[in-house]
Formats: structure tokens, sequence, C-alpha cells
């Protein structure tokens, strides 16, 4: 059985990835953002009643962590962000109809009543597990509090997922080689009681929703080696105590359960239904029944005999989230949602990444287009919405240019969408006040109906990207039309044919104020203006680009403005430079990540350092070692004396360069030949590169350091 073609005759909801509260937005954030909200734009117009929700993501490490950092509470900390988000993104036309957050009434109660009914159907069960520990701290360490090595890649991984190689779910005590992210000492695993979601339950039922699921290819596709495979139970609680507590009375006569709060991925995706929840307390369930949507068959059922039952009976549920949150998405979120008796997801629509020169954003290493930094520069946010929406389908991975922003605005936008706005009213206004009184002809409705059909087409297959590109098509299409025609010589010569151009382009003006909506909210509504037409053009149907406009308006100002190649050289030269300090500070984070060797667990004592002998000095020569490659030969002034010492740093220094260069010595290292050359110390340097140590002040040659 598959899904009702949009628009159904039940409700839907489209939610986005909800944003950690932990740190600023950017413009990989926003792809997320700016689809979804395109989308139910693209619905409600095509008829489909739609509420478009989301919310932050207050709990779990990943705000813990970040909060640690500054000093500051969970709680405290991650409402700042969540305001600064609940302001940001209407600045780019992103319009929920409710924004709410994880650590809100509404979410906790609604969670804590999925774990109860979790509990009361016998789909959860407790065990012992081993969990990172740091000794010196005496605290546990869950999911971001401890890094190591994926069980499954082999890639530097946090504790709960491998984000940087095969962005697997990991479980705690997954990860090997556990490293305290609070200590940076080697982590201890140690056994603790936990609940968990056991998974295997849904196994069968998971095959058959992912049969019937619609979105991405990847989002579609993905899952189904994890659901053929054996499924791990889910951890649903942690050791901490930041986040939703584990329901009391869930698990008669258990008080372990006490200290543990519930895993954020638990109650994270629950805040889509509390948030559709507030939105329909807000406007009336008349208006918008959230349960209608969420329940299934509108009310809650709970049952394991799901391989035949399921109907097309409950609302549309649209998830829109980043492609490295598929495994949440399309395994343990229908599971817990069946778990609850609540109604599965119709679709998930996984977004690529957007880079930077071929590389991933990373907000901690600054490598990233920030929504603030775009919204400072003055650009209109449709136009972001633009060039992100387009260019490249839904789920391939992006590159962020300035460049190729300016040259799809100016070209695309300006050059074409608002090129043919402008000649096709300003010429409707000088000559006829508005809308010439003629039909519009066969051709130019045959071309605005095929555009209306393409819409419905692009909303019901998710493709964003060719609901961005409608408008640009019929403007092509008039900008041509009037190239053709040359309505300015047609007013003399043939003035009827004149009037007939310029009505059909003031028609295909309107259809393109009304395809345009989902994508470039803002402009279009200024061109419904431009139109003289009353209302919003957020709420008319998709055939009112078929009814005639109004018979006057005034001359229109442009519609889009040229982005300066100048405004682009300041915006690249920053982020260039930005770039360029963040991969300076990445390649020795990456070397620290890859290579960072465990310290040392045995101790020395004060007497053992004073046996070491460093001092501070300079190199005077620096010449190769004959049969070498990788030797040199220096002579380093270290105050009392000038040593001969040999160093592999032939490969990795400019060897002209060395000569007066402060270094350190271990000037008591035992006296060695190497390559038939004498050597008396060792000059100190940092890992693979052989970063040279050094001092930063002026302490005099021969300083002993200590
Ligand atoms: O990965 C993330 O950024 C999570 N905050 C997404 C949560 S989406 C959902 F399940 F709520
Ligand atoms: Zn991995």
């Amino acid at each position: 059985m598959s899904h009702d073609d949009f628009p159904t005759d039940h409700p839907a909801v489209v939610t986005c990835g909800l944003p950690y509260a932990n740190g600023d937005l950017h413009v990989g954030h926003l792809r997320t953002y700016v689809a979804g909200d395109a989308l139910s734009r693209g619905l409600r117009r095509i008829g489909q009643q739609t509420a478009f929700v989301c919310g932050s993501d207050m709990h779990g490490t990943p705000v813990a962590v970040n909060a640690a950092e500054e000093g500051v509470e969970p709680r405290e900390f991650a409402l700042d962000y969540h305001d600064t988000y609940a302001e940001t993104f209407p600045q780019f036309n992103v319009e929920f109809d409710n924004y709410g957050h994880t650590d809100d009434e509404t979410n906790t109660e609604l969670t804590q009543e999925f774990v109860r009914s979790w509990v009361d159907e016998g789909h959860v069960h407790e065990k012992e597990i081993e969990v990172a520990w740091d000794t010196e701290e005496d605290q546990p360490l869950p999911d971001r509090f401890v890094e190591g090595t994926c069980p499954y890649c082999g890639e530097q991984a946090r504790g709960d997922e491998c984000d940087e190689g095969c962005q697997r779910h990991l479980e705690p005590g997954d990860i090997e080689d556990p490293v305290s992210t609070i200590t940076g000492n080697p982590a201890e695993y140690r056994t603790r009681e936990h609940k968990f979601l056991r998974l295997a339950d849904f196994q069968e039922y998971l095959q058959g929703f992912l049969d019937r699921i619609e979105g991405t290819d990847n989002a579609k596709n993905q899952p189904r080696e994890w659901v053929e495979g054996e499924l791990q139970d889910l951890c649903i609680t942690r050791d901490m105590d930041w986040g939703i507590d584990y329901p009391a009375g869930g698990d008669e006569g258990e008080d372990t359960a006490e200290d543990l709060v519930l895993y954020v991925w638990v109650d994270a995706p629950i805040e889509y239904v509390a948030s559709t929840k507030q939105y329909s307390e807000r406007v009336g369930a008349d208006e918008y029944d959230w349960e209608q949507v969420w329940k299934i068959d509108g009310e809650t059922e709970h049952g394991t005999e799901w391989d035949d039952d399921w109907t097309d009976e409950s609302g549309d549920v649209v998830h829109v989230i980043g492609r490295d949150i598929i495994q949440h998405h399309a395994v343990f979120w229908p599971a817990m949602l069946r778990g609850a008796g609540y109604n599965e997801p119709r679709s998930i629509l996984a977004t690529g990444f957007v880079g930077i020169d071929g590389k991933a954003l990373s907000t901690s290493r600054n490598r990233a287009v920030w929504a603030d930094e775009y919204l400072d520069a003055g650009f209109h946010p449709d136009l972001f919405r633009y060039y992100i929406a387009t260019g490249a389908g839904l789920e391939t991975d992006v590159d962020f240019s300035w460049d190729r922003f300016a040259e799809r605005v100016n070209g695309e936008l300006v050059g074409n969408v608002g090129n043919f706005i402008n000649r096709a009213l300003l010429f409707a206004a000088r000559n006829y006040d508005g809308t010439p009184d003629a039909a519009v002809s066969e051709d130019v409705r045959d071309r605005i109906e095929e555009t209306l059909e393409s819409f419905e087409t692009a909303v019901r297959d998710y493709d964003v990207r060719t609901l961005a590109e409608l408008a640009t098509g019929l403007s092509d299409y008039g900008n041509e039309y009037i190239q053709r025609t040359e309505p300015w010589h047609l007013l003399d010569e043939d003035p009827s044919e004149a009037a007939q151009v310029i009505r059909d382009c003031v028609q295909l003006a309107k259809a393109v104020a009304v395809v345009m909506q989902p994508v470039l909210p803002g402009k279009a509504e200024r061109l419904w203006g431009q139109l003289g037409e009353a209302g919003s053009v957020a709420d008319v149907s998709l055939d009112t680009a078929l009814e005639a406009p109004p018979e006057t308006f005034d001359e229109p100002d442009q519609l889009f403005e040229q982005v300066e190649d100048d405004h682009i050289a300041e915006l690249n030269e920053e982020l260039q430079d930005r770039v360029e300090e963040a991969s300076d500070d990445g390649d020795d984070a990456d070397e620290a990540d890859v290579d960072l060797e465990p310290l040392e667990t045995d101790r020395i004592g004060f007497e053992d350092f004073e046996g070491v002998d460093m001092r501070v000095g300079e190199i005077v020569t620096a010449e190769s070692v004959e049969d070498a490659d990788k030797l040199l030969k220096l002579e380093v002034d270290i105050g009392h004396e000038v040593r001969q010492v040999v160093a592999g740093l032939a490969e990795l220094h400019d060897v002209d360069e060395l000569p007066g260069t402060r270094v350190i010595l271990l000037a008591n290292m035992e006296q060695a030949t190497i390559f038939g050359v004498e050597s008396n110390g060792m000059v100190l340097a940092a890992g693979d590169e052989a970063d040279l140590l050094t001092t930063h002040e002026d302490a005099p040659l021969g300083t002993r350091v200590q």
C-alpha cells in the first residue's frame, strides 16, 4: 500500500531536525531549514493543510560540554541560543508555525508518556553495561564527554556517533581507546545499570516501514542494511543531571533510574510531536488537530501485531534532516513512535552537507559562513534561499562560494527574473497604466499551466530544486517572448499585438510571483505588490496564477539588486583568511585527533625531571649530513659553549632558514655518533612535522628550562 498523493484529506506536518542549542547557526544548518520551509509553503500552495514546526535541542552532552566550557549552567546556556535561533530563522524567511524547545513542559510530559508506554508494552529492559569513566574527575563520561576510535570504521569518533567516519550511532561502551574530553586522560570502563529500548521488537515493522517510506534515496536506502542485520538495543538513559528524568513509576520496583536522565535522542524527536501539539493548542484543534497527525487513527493504540495493519489514515509527517542523522530518523524514531502507538513518518528528506573548498564546515574551527555574517553583509534572505535551493539536488553535498553566489544572483535573479519583471511591468505601467485589456494567448496560458503542473509534481516529489527553478524557467520564456516580439516597435506598428504581448507578460509576471513564493517568499510578496494585487501571495492557490492581474498598477522598482564585485571580493578575503586559519588549526587538530599518543600513566618525581638538562639555544650553522637525506649537522650556541648536534630536520625545515632560530636543546643527552657525525644533544621538536620548541621572550642563551 502506498501513500495518497498530496494534497491529502488529512493534515500534514513538516519538521526540520532540531538544532542543538549550543552554537551559532551557519549556512550548513540553514540549508535544511530553507528546504523545510520551501516545502511547507509548496504543500500549502497545492492545497495541503500543513504545519511547519521545529524547536531547539536543549539537552544532552552537545549542550552540556559547551556550557561547561563557558562555565555556564546548561539551561541558561541553551535558552540563550534558543532565543537567538528563534530570532534568526525568520530573518531567513524560515517561518515555523511553532518553534519550541525540548526542555519545555509539553515535551517533558510527552517524553515521559512515551517512555511509560514503552515500559507498559514491555519494550524496555534494564541491563548492566560498561560506561566510560574519568578516574581523575571521578565521573561518568557519556557521549561527547568521551572520544576514541569507532569500532566499525576505525575513525576518530565521539562517544555516541562516528561523526568523522561512517556516521553510525555508537552505544555506550562501543568506542575503543576511550579518552576523556574533560581531562584528556584515557578513560576507564565501569559497570552501570541502564535502561534499553529493545529495537529487535520492531525489526519486522521497520522492514515494512522502509518499504513504504518516501523521501531522498539516501534516507530510504541506507537504513536497509541496519534493519536487515541484528538490531542492537538502544540505551535510553544516561548518567547525567542535564536532561529529562527517566519517569518515576515507569518501571516498578526500580530505584536505579532515579539518577538517570533520558538520552538526548529520546526527547529530541518527541519535540516534533510536542511542537505540533503546541501549535494545535494555540490555533485550536478545529483548525489544526495534532492528534489527527500523530496518533494512529486519531487515538493512541499500542500493539505489536503490525505486519499488515498499516493504513494511510493518519496525518502526513515529513521530516527534513541532515544526512548525518538518517539512522536516528529511519530506525530509532519509527520504533519509538510505534512503541507508543504513534503514527510513523511518511517521508524523510536528508540534505547533503555544505562545505567550503571541499571541506566540511566546522563550528569549532570557525570554518563556516555564519548566518549573522550573511545578514550583516546586507543581502536579502531570499537570495541565499535561492542559491542554496538550486544548483544541486537536496541530497548532494555542495560547496558554498561567494563567487558562485554572486554569479547566480546576478545572472539568474537580476539578469533573468528581475529583468523580465521590470521590462514587462514598466512597459505595462507606462503604456497601459497596468494590465492591457486583452485575453491571455493560448501559448502563454499553456506555458503557465505546464509550470503549475511542474510545481505540483515537484512538491509531490519533494524536489525543492525544481521548485526553486520554476520562476527562472518562466522568466526565460518571458524574456525570449519580449525579445522576439519587440513590443516597443509594435506600439506604433501593431498596437493590438503590442497589447497582447504585454497582457501575456503581465500574466507571466503574476505566475512568476505565485511559483516563486515557496523559495523566494519576500521577493514574491514584493512582486505581488508591484502587480497591484491585494492581500498576500502566500494565501493564494496555485490556480490564481491564471487569474487576471489588476487593471492598474504603478511603475515597478527593481525586484533584485546586483551583487557588487567589490563586496564579494571583501567577503571572499575574509572567508579565505578564516579558512586558512581554520586549516592551520585543523591540521594540528586533525593530527592531534589521529596521532595523539596516550598520556603516560606512570608519573615521575621532580628529581627525575631535575635530571633532564634542557637549555635555550640558537642554531648557528646548519648543513646536510653525507648519505643521510633526513639529517642535518647543527652548531647550537647554548651560552656556555657551542654544541654539535645531529637532528632529523632536513626534510622538514629549510636548511638556509635555520641559522638564527632559537631552540631548546636537551643538553645532557648521551653522546652519539650518527652517520659518522658526533652528536652532543637533542633539539626538541613536536610531532611528525618537527615543530621546533622555542621560547617566546628573550631568555638568554644557556638558560635552563624548568
Ligand atoms: O544532530 C542534531 O543536530 C540533533 N540536534 C538533531 C535532533 S533532530 C530530532 F530528532 F529531534
Ligand atoms: Zn565509524
